[in-house]
């Protein structure tokens, strides 16, 4: 589907665009060491990169060192970060905190086979803000706790419906690089069937063969949600949501689209799993506490390793005990790293750092952003989304609720823009997402606003 575009929008977009080789030429000519390592990248990387999510054009920056909310690139520039290596960094880079107690931890061995107490105290403090959790078990990324809540609830639903294996998740929604979820995360809307009844679409080359392991519907519609639940609910293991949408545009549902997922979980007896790899930093109680609804499973990351690789999957003890030695149809769940001492201690710092002052900070900046963000686009056909301490601005003229109205977005535009901000010193995503970590200041936030507008007005 292309953007609602009358022509005035169309030719709002095409002003920047118009732009596009000359902001291009700035960055390239800026940033020569950046340059000189993507080439170097691109002899041992496919296409230069490691990791799909850093990809910008037309290359990335590198970078040297960071500190607080400022990054140094490779070419001396210091650049305020707004994504914090994807919202992970709730305290900013190397928090004088974390690094005392890494440096009190690493001499004495950063993993074991072997537990430590530094575990138990992590999963503690993150258990304790979320009421419904009775257990944890940690992973090394949130694709892996996604993965361990899909077979959790599969192993779990089994025992009452053996036929129900499918995982039903929404169009648009990202849940990490596990096959079985990277199905229409960002599909053409030509391929992807009707909003109502979506068609899965393989968001990566060599998902063959998990086709039909997952539904797909549209995200915030809770009619067309019952309507297949009351269908085909015998064949659902989990409805997997993202309590606040990502991709979608760090959207968040109604409240009434998660009440109605947890009511027909509740009737057909299907796992409800929030994805809140992200969304857990919306809150104290992450977006969960914040609608006063408890799935049965959370998939967790980021903030939760205070920088450092994590993963965990929480929930029902009568679920997670599955994986409980004594079982005989066990939930297996190994990981080398898993919970290593170096992550569950910044973990722990990090979130006893999180407290609910903390998150009234970041929650307050970022109304702030948005109240700026949205001040600065009125009148024209860009939207500002996000919630607690992320904030977004979408190039569409049509309020975004679900994944075709983020799919009517002009990307080009988003990605130049953010170009054109990174040439003014600020880090947000190539889609213009932004986020807030508790080094992040007025200052901070009135200097990118103030670029921002620049970059509208030029
Ligand atoms: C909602 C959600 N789930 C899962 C993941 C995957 O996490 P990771 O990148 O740690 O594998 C992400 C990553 O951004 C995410 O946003």
């Amino acid at each position: 589907m292309s953007a609602v575009a009358t022509p005035s929008t169309t030719e709002y977009y095409d002003a920047l665009k118009s732009r596009g080789s000359e902001i291009e030429a700035r960055y390239r000519k800026s940033t020569p060491r950046s340059q000189a390592a993507f080439a170097r990248a691109a002899q041992v990387f496919p296409g230069g990169y490691t990791r799909d999510a850093i990809i910008r054009g037309p290359h990335p920056t590198f970078v040297q060192d960071a500190s607080g909310a400022i990054m140094r690139d490779l070419d001396g520039h210091a650049l305020t970060d707004f994504w914090f290596n994807a919202t992970s960094l709730a305290l900013g880079h190397a928090h004088p905190a974390v690094v005392a107690a890494l440096q009190a931890q690493i001499p004495k061995g950063t993993a074991y086979f072997a537990p430590t107490l530094n575990e138990v105290a992590l999963a503690e403090v993150v258990l304790g803000r979320l009421p419904g959790a009775e257990r944890i078990r940690f992973a090394n990324s949130g694709s892996e706790a996604v993965m361990m809540a899909v077979r959790f609830a599969r192993a779990f639903r089994a025992i009452t419906r053996r036929a129900a294996s499918t995982i039903l998740k929404f169009e648009g929604s990202y849940h990490g690089s596990y096959d079985d979820v990277s199905w229409s995360v960002s599909p053409k809307v030509a391929d992807a069937g009707t909003l109502d009844a979506p068609r899965p679409v393989a968001e990566s080359a060599g998902l063959a063969g998990t086709e039909g392991r997952v539904v797909v519907l549209p995200f915030n519609d809770s009619a067309t949600l019952r309507r297949y639940l009351d269908a085909h609910h015998d064949e659902i293991a989990a409805v997997l949501v993202e309590p606040m949408a990502n991709r979608i545009g760090l959207v968040l549902p109604d409240a009434s689209f998660l009440a109605e997922a947890r009511a027909l979980c509740d009737r057909f007896g299907i796992v409800l799993v929030f994805d809140e790899v992200i969304s857990f930093r919306v809150g104290y109680n992450g977006v969960q506490g914040r609608m006063g609804i408890r799935p049965d499973l959370t998939s967790l990351g980021k903030i939760i390793g205070g920088g450092f690789a994590v993963g965990a999957v929480a929930g029902r003890a009568d679920i997670l005990d599955m994986s409980s030695p004594e079982r005989n149809d066990r939930v297996t769940h190994a990981g080398t790293f898993n919970a290593n001492p170096i992550t569950s201690i910044a973990g722990r710092v990090t979130m006893e750092m999180l407290t609910p002052e903390a998150f009234e900070q970041i929650n307050d900046l970022g109304d702030y952003a948005r109240r700026g963000l949205a001040e600065a686009a009125r009148g024209l056909p860009l939207q500002v989304t996000g919630a607690g301490s992320l904030f977004k601005v979408t190039a569409t003229s049509r309020a975004v609720r679900n994944y075709r109205d983020a799919a009517t977005t002009d990307k080009r535009w988003e990605a130049l823009c953010s170009l054109a901000l990174l040439n003014e010193g600020f880090v947000l995503t190539p889609t213009l997402s932004g986020c807030i970590s508790l080094v992040t200041t007025r200052t901070h936030l009135d200097a990118l606003l103030s670029a921002f507008k620049t970059v509208l007005a030029a």
